[in-house]
């Protein structure tokens, strides 16, 4: 097993903060580092030197912002039972109008003088039956791209954004019990259907690539694939609503190695297809992938550990969320027993990954336990999971109240540091960033934060692009539904109409002279207590949902 730099404990890893804070800031709010952060503009991410440009962007999925999106695997597994729906979790229904509404949200992002917008194309639009193509959608996405480019923003392409067409792996048929058929191709992971699929992912990408690769440099294979595959094939809280996590070696590995292979298959698809160097960097498609990445830390009944079992716990967990995928690609090996140690070899990955987006949302405690996560023998701070693994945070105010995590700033800087120093020369992008709140002052604080621990990373030699907040309006929170709000923007349900909150006034103030400035630093910067949100015990034991529903 790969053992990483940042194994020690909580409180050993605390000291280094301990010194942090006497030099230049406290717990009660202090900035974190003197003078202003400044930010040069980017043309793109991987040809620039990422020390001295940047960009700001904002981020959405087209299954989350969509409306009359029927024909996704989210609609059939979230629909009503009267209308055929599985009614798994809240309705998808008329998301936040993203579809009708496209064009006209582009000037959201021009009043935050925003350089990118990273968004998704709806397979299942592209696509609705296997192998019929809806030129209508084409045209729509072609649209948008176009008007984004008209405004000066440069389109960032998600091809995988945890949702199929239905036809890829029909959640209503889980068994599969007619074998692989064009309406239902049994998804990734099948032994059969496998195989089709990485098939029927690289023809979509490279369609994409052929019909867009004239104005779209950036290309995204997966976003959050462990995450996704996670919560779609290892626990089944996302469609199509598969629970392999407890047959881990036979049927949970092999679903991540399908979708490596699916990612190789999709990034020559693409080099292939876009020849077209739309922005004029000399290079015509940048593909890279976007990864969740968690800020772990060993814990043991609710408190932070320095049980080496503990630290060995995190330490797996990281590996398998982290490294593996990332190592896999680079290196073209595959480790098909998550012991640590590659054991086969698949060369056509490799060279596969231009740049890596990180996406960064919570600080989560890890609890060596047999019989909770099976061969990793861990049990992680999640819902499914927590059996004393999440820790008390280090303020009550940094509880991120529904989604049941702690926000902790600074573990985006480690993250960041880790990433860059396990992979020199790939170039980072925080392709994500956010916080759930209804608090405006709370999301101020979450995109001044967020940049001073990249200016942090950039200043200690990382290699960061750019910063893409999650999200540019409030959407459809998957297995959640409505109520988290993560947007720069909030909408209104019933009208669909988009109002900015603080975040959006002052992300759009940074991105327009290019620098976090010592006042905003001030007022909504450091690592100290946040803007309480209403509902937040004073003193939670933890943040995990229960408790922070007590
Ligand atoms: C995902 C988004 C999601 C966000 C907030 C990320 O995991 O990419 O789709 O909405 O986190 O939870």
């Amino acid at each position: 097993m790969t053992r990483t730099p940042r194994s020690p404990g909580v409180l050993l890893r605390l000291l280094p903060l301990a010194v942090l804070l006497g030099a230049c800031g406290s717990l009660d709010g202090g900035p974190v580092g003197v003078g202003g952060l400044s930010f040069a503009k980017s043309g793109s991410i991987v040809t620039d030197d990422g020390r001295g440009s940047f960009r700001f962007g904002a981020a959405t999925a087209a299954t989350q912002i969509e409306d009359r999106n029927p024909t996704t695997d989210w609609w059939v597994f979230t629909g009503p039972k009267e209308q055929g729906g599985l009614a798994k979790s809240p309705f998808v229904g008329e998301a936040s109008r993203g579809y009708t509404l496209a064009i006209e949200d582009v000037k959201l992002l021009q009043e935050m003088h925003l350089d990118s917008y990273r968004f998704s194309i709806e397979w299942a639009r592209i696509e609705p039956r296997r192998d019929v193509i809806d030129e209508e959608a084409i045209r729509h996405y072609s649209d948008l791209i176009d008007a984004l480019l008209a405004a000066g923003i440069k389109p960032m392409v998600t091809i995988h954004h945890f949702s199929n067409p239905t036809w890829v792996d029909d959640p209503r048929d889980l068994a599969c019990a007619d074998g692989p058929t064009d309406r239902n191709l049994c998804g990734l992971g099948h032994p059969v259907g496998g195989p089709l699929v990485i098939a029927e992912m690289a023809e979509h990408a490279r369609l994409l690539a052929e019909r867009f690769g004239d104005r779209v440099d950036e290309w995204g294979t997966w976003n959050e694939p462990m995450n996704y595959v996670l919560a779609a094939y290892g626990l089944g809280a996302f469609p199509p609503g598969k629970n392999r996590l407890f047959n881990f070696i036979d049927e949970f590995l092999p679903t991540i190695r399908d979708m490596l292979a699916s990612h190789a298959a999709m990034a020559k698809a693409i080099r292939e297809a876009d020849r077209r160097d739309a922005d004029g960097d000399g290079r015509p498609a940048d593909v890279g992938l976007t990864l969740a990445v968690i800020d772990w830390v060993p814990s043991r009944d609710g408190q932070p550990s320095d049980d080496p079992a503990d630290a060995a716990a995190r330490d797996r967990l990281e590996y398998a969320l982290h490294w593996l995928p990332v190592d896999s690609i680079r290196n073209g090996t595959f480790d098909a027993n998550a012991d640590g140690v590659p054991d086969e070899q698949h060369p056509d990955w490799q060279g596969t990954l231009d740049w890596l987006g990180v996406q960064y949302y919570f600080r989560g405690g890890v609890t060596a336990a047999v019989a909770a996560v099976p061969v990793l023998d861990l049990a992680p701070c999640f819902d499914a999971f927590d059996l004393g693994a999440c820790i008390a945070p280090a303020d009550p105010t940094f509880c991120v109240p529904v989604m049941g995590y702690e926000y902790w700033a600074p573990g985006l800087h480690d993250l960041i540091m880790d990433f860059s120093g396990r992979y020199p020369g790939l170039p980072l992008v925080v392709t994500e960033a956010g916080i759930q709140t209804r608090v405006g002052e709370r999301r101020a604080e979450n995109v001044v934060r967020t940049l001073e621990q990249i200016g942090r990373a950039r200043a200690d030699g990382a290699d960061v692009r750019g910063y893409y907040h999650w999200s540019l309006y409030d959407n459809f929170e998957w297995a959640l539904g409505y109520e988290p709000r993560f947007g720069l923007y909030s909408v209104d349900f019933t009208t669909y109409e988009r109002t900015p909150t603080m975040g959006a006034e002052v992300l759009g103030r940074i991105a327009e002279e290019r620098s976090v400035d010592d006042s905003l630093r001030e007022r909504f910067g450091g690592i100290g207590p946040m803007t309480p949100e209403p509902g937040v015990p004073e003193n939670p034991r933890t943040c995990n949902r229960a408790d922070l529903a007590k």
